[in-house]
């Protein structure tokens, strides 16, 4: 049986799974990085929608169709903007992963594939993230059966060697 969670190197928008998950911005109206990818791929049906939103809160999440993509839904969530760890980041880090398992929870989508959320633009150290987000996803895994699978969809090789490794060491 394939692991529950997995890493993977890719662009996430390739990927045909229940949903995607989107690390927006709190307009929700599109941006550079993975949020740029999703919304090229998607097409303009998925901005008329995310305008219908009200935005997202640090830490929420909400849920739109993936239009053009392989995906069925995407799942967008705004991570916190690195402040050097003093303005509670990995507490808002966390809430959005759990955020986006328990929205996926609730419409049933069973596989979803996560980008490696705040580590780009804005600024969140890898490893911490990295860390942060492979025991988020245990520990909520471990109550939710709805959820079949998470996948950590690192888009460079240095990112996937980190997310191996932390699951490798079941640390
Ligand atoms: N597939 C998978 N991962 C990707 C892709 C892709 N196609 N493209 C980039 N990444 P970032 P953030 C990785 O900056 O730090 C946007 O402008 C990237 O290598 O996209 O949460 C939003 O609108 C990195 O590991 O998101 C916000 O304003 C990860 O995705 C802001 O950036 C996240 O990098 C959010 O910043």
């Amino acid at each position: 049986m394939a692991a529950r969670i997995q890493a993977l190197q890719g662009d996430i928008t390739t990927l045909e799974v229940d949903a995607i998950v989107n690390a927006a911005n709190s307009s929700l109206l599109g941006g550079g990085g993975v949020d740029g990818a999703i919304h090229r791929a998607a097409g303009p049906e998925l901005l008329a929608q995310c305008r219908t939103l009200g935005g997202c809160e640090v830490g929420e999440a909400k849920l739109t169709p993936g239009y053009q993509l392989p995906a069925r839904a995407i799942i967008h969530t705004v991570g916190p903007v690195w402040s050097g760890g003093l303005e509670r980041e990995p507490e808002k880090l966390a809430q959005c992963y759990r955020a986006c398992l328990d929205l996926a929870a609730g419409e049933g989508l069973a596989r979803i594939a996560f980008p490696c959320i705040s580590t780009g633009v804005y600024g969140y150290p890898k490893r911490p993230a990295a860390t942060l987000a492979v025991g988020v996803v245990r520990d909520v895994l471990a109550q939710t059966p709805q959820i079949q699978q998470v996948l950590f969809c690192c888009y460079s090789a240095a990112d996937l060697a980190l997310y191996e490794e932390l699951l490798d060491s079941g640390a």
